[in-house]
């Protein structure tokens, strides 16, 4: 028996969400609304493996849940919660923390750039966090994961988190009736578009980033008209006018970059940018593209200004999403620790 499709992400409610969050993940989400169901989940037990001062972390997480919903995703179809109030993730990461391997999470790239050159200090949060991921999608079997690129190694051990503990524990899933797909699906990463990876606007070779200490490098989706179109004509670019097709891109990171940005703004290919915009200079391109941003983005930032003023809305949409992802979490968690062979 296949696994039903269901689709499962997540966003970190640190500072605010920013154009790559939105382009990259956001943006692809509402899309996804219509093939299949989703939960889309506030991800703040992974944001406190980094210090979190408390008031800003409920803060953030209100404006993550604000930005889901002005961008279009319906709670009253997709599920909308926050991670913390659905104890099958921490329960079933504590099981995952003991079948992935010290030499998987290693090899996590991200864990050794958030770590730095300190590690002795980086929390064992932060470590095991992929674990927590691989809980997160697997609670609920979920089959496609829509993230921008700098996840795919992450979902790429959720899969093996997955394949290992449908091995470990074949006999007794077995015993429960569980055919050869095991408990755990092999999600499928969703890495679409031509926006999976935005570069920061300071610099090309850097991804735009919550926690570049530059806010210039990002557009905020809470930035004013004013403050896009500022940010956009200050963004590093080349003195070429633009190709017009997209292998002129190529060592060209910034204007691939703004590129890229621009297609995913209008919903279409870089191809399509070009065949429109080849040939013309930045000084032109430039101001097209911050007026695309602002028509995009002002209409979002008046609805989450809306939403955010009444909280009281927001804490149940909260309170209600998190009621139905543990209705199907449950059995889930349940099966993964008769597994295991927990005494209920
Ligand atoms: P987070 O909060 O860092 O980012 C949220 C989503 O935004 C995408 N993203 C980008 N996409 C394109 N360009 C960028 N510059 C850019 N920056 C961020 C991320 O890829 C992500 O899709 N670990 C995850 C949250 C998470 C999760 C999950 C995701 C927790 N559990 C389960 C999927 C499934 C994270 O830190 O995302």
């Amino acid at each position: 028996m296949a696994f039903t499709p269901r689709v499962f992400s997540g966003v970190q409610p640190t500072g605010s969400l920013h154009l790559g969050n939105y382009l990259g993940a956001v943006r692809r989400f509402v899309a996804m609304q219509d093939e299949a169901p989703c939960l889309f989940c506030v991800v703040d037990l992974h944001a406190i493996t980094v210090w979190q001062e408390p008031d800003e972390l409920a803060r953030a997480t209100r404006h993550v849940t604000a930005a889901f919903l002005a961008a279009g995703i319906d709670p009253a179809r997709s599920i909308v919660f926050n991670q913390s109030r659905v104890a099958a993730h921490a329960e079933l990461a504590w099981i995952f923390n003991c079948v992935a391997r010290m030499g998987w999470l290693s090899r996590m790239t991200q864990f050794k750039e958030k770590a730095g050159r300190d590690r002795e200090n980086a929390s064992v949060g932060l470590f095991a966090y992929p674990n927590l991921m691989a809980a997160d999608i697997l609670a609920y079997q979920a089959t496609h994961v829509p993230v921008g690129e700098d996840q795919k190694q992450h979902l790429e051990l959720a899969r093996d988190i997955a394949q290992k503990f449908n091995f470990d524990y074949a006999e007794r899933l077995a015993a429960l009736g569980y055919g050869e797909e095991g408990l755990f699906p092999l999600t499928e990463p969703i890495i679409q578009g031509p926006a999976t990876r935005v570069m920061s606007l300071r610099d090309g070779a850097k991804k735009m980033s919550k926690s570049d200490p530059s806010d210039a490098s990002r557009i905020n989706l809470t930035d004013d008209a004013d403050a896009i179109a500022q940010k956009v004509r200050k963004a590093k670019t080349d003195p070429e006018p633009l190709p017009s097709d997209p292998k002129g891109l190529e060592g060209r990171p910034e204007a691939d970059n703004l590129v890229g940005i621009y297609a995913a703004l209008a919903g279409t290919t870089k191809e399509t940018v070009l065949t429109e915009h080849g040939g013309a200079m930045f000084s032109a391109f430039k101001p097209a593209l911050a007026d695309l941003a602002v028509s995009v983005l002002a209409p979002m930032n008046d609805a989450m200004v809306r939403l955010l003023a009444d909280e009281g809305h927001l804490h149940a949409v909260l309170a209600q999403g998190a009621e139905r992802a543990a209705e199907i979490a449950g059995p889930v968690l349940r099966d993964a620790k008769r597994v295991v062979g927990f005494v209920a």
